[in-house]
């Protein structure tokens, strides 16, 4: 990679005001230049539009126009939604150019506009339409990269709102997967195996000093609104679990009485419980003698040794109680993600500031399901944490909302319209999640009853005086 020149560093640098005190934040731990930049981007939306299309090609187009659960779009809705998107911020707002289709459409696809319910009931394009549409707003939008200066306006500055576009498919990706594993039906989609753990026993449990980190990011120029700006949080010292809870943890709790015993639940999770007959993770089911899943249209055995997933916040928090512990704040969390106890400063990632790649991290759907505990060694933290990245994402018990001094960009219904108590925030990203939308500090939300997605969680638990 060649050095940049003054000029092409402040590219990434022009809001970045703290970056000595913060340390080095920059696309895979280096400062590109602007052809860097747009190989980036470009790479970026060709790994996305492949993986929208093994998504929707896997499946007859009866099935792309049916609504597999309520919870969900028909999947022909994602498809012309991901163009959409990309046609209304790069061509028509950076490009200036005209709609593509009669401007009626853009409404079908606002996502505020119409619930994911009400959206099988649209007139919408059909999957070949859809099809031509998103490859022509593709073609014109490689066009429209190579003369767009990646500077002078903060939309595009330092290729920000093509990597939102990039992160938008891909999130969209994530939810396709999980509309894919709520789907009834012959399985459609295969992969190989994710790695085995490495030999050896981690301990339980590591301790997290206490003291100040920098939480969130002013300097990483793709990360969204809701991860800025980069602020300094005091964290009392605690203790997390070395890796994220197991099915052979949750399968204890379960044998234990878990889903009986009132005093372990939220009072609204206890109510919830009762309401919907919760008893056993998402996609679970007792043959009378074992637990089993099913997984992407398969009924297999649960692996004993993977973290548990399609669990709600409400059980996570029941379990942690069970447990005799509780679940990670989201500062707690992102200090283990990413503080480097040797140089005080945060990483983009728990192993440093470079990509993920295949042996850090279970992400991009490369595998159909998270990997066992202790899989992934190139991926721990320095304090000796593992799989905070990918695999599962993590609850936190920590309500979603602005960090102090948010300021919603480029448009408020990204996350500031989320905000509030109603949403518990997740953290890490999942074997669904592709590395473009997953960093230490990206951050998601979602109700505390959902469990369609690929959720699960660790525990913490406070150190006690002297410890840290
Ligand atoms: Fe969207």
């Amino acid at each position: 990679m060649s050095k940049p020149t003054p000029n092409e560093a402040a590219l990434w640098d022009s809001t970045d005001t703290d970056r000595h005190a913060l340390g080095p934040e920059e696309l895979d731990g280096g400062i590109l230049d602007e052809d860097q930049i747009k190989e980036r981007i470009v790479d970026d939306l060709s790994r996305a539009r492949t993986r929208t299309q093994v998504l929707t090609q896997a499946l007859r187009d009866s099935e792309l126009i049916r609504q597999h659960s309520q919870l969900m779009s028909p999947l022909v809705w994602d498809l012309a939604h991901i163009g959409n998107q990309e046609e209304l911020w790069l061509l028509r707002d950076v490009g200036g150019r005209e709609p593509i289709l009669p401007e009626t459409v853009d409404q079908l696809y606002d996502a505020f506009q119409h619930p994911r319910a009400d959206r099988p009931a649209l007139p919408l394009l059909d999957p070949a339409s859809s099809r031509k549409y998103i490859g022509e707003v593709r073609t014109k939008v490689i066009d429209l990269l190579e003369r767009t200066p990646l500077h002078g306006r903060r939309l595009t500055e330092g290729g920000f709102v093509f990597g939102m576009i990039a992160q938008h498919e891909q999130q969209h990706g994530e939810t396709m997967l999980a509309t894919h594993q709520l789907r009834e039906g012959e399985p459609v989609l295969s992969a190989p195996p994710p790695p085995l753990a490495a030999s050896g026993r981690l301990p339980a449990e590591v301790l997290v000093p206490g003291g100040p980190f920098t939480m969130g990011t002013s300097v990483h120029p793709w990360a969204l609104d809701n991860e800025r700006p980069a602020h300094q949080v005091m964290v009392d010292a605690f203790w997390l679990d070395t890796v994220p809870v197991s099915n052979a943890d949750y399968q204890d709790f379960i044998a234990d009485g878990g889903y009986q015993h009132r005093p372990w639940w939220d009072p609204a999770g206890w109510q919830h419980l009762q309401n919907v007959g919760l008893a056993a993770p998402l996609f679970w089911q007792h043959n009378g003698r074992d637990w089993l899943r099913r997984r992407f249209g398969r009924v297999e055995p649960i692996p004993a040794d993977e973290p548990v997933m399609h669990v709600c916040w409400y059980e996570a928090d029941a379990y942690a109680r069970w447990a005799g512990k509780r679940l990670p704040t989201e500062p707690e969390w992102e200090k283990a993600a990413r503080h480097d106890p040797v140089t005080g400063s945060s990483r983009q990632y728990p192993w440093g500031d470079a990509d993920p790649t295949p042996e850090r991290a279970n992400l991009g759907q490369d595998h159909l399901q998270p990997a066992p505990v202790g899989a992934y060694q190139g991926g721990a933290s320095p304090l000796g944490i593992h799989q905070l990245i990918g695999d599962v994402w993590e609850w936190t018990s920590s309500d979603f909302s602005g960090y102090p001094g948010f300021a919603a960009w480029p448009y408020r219904e990204y996350s500031e319209v989320f905000f509030g108590p109603e949403y518990k925030v997740l953290r890490g990203g999942s074997f669904a999640a592709d590395r473009v939308a997953c960093r230490g500090t990206f951050r998601n939300w979602d109700y505390p009853i959902r469990r369609q997605i690929f959720s699960g969680f660790r525990c913490a638990r406070d150190a006690a005086p002297g410890e840290g």
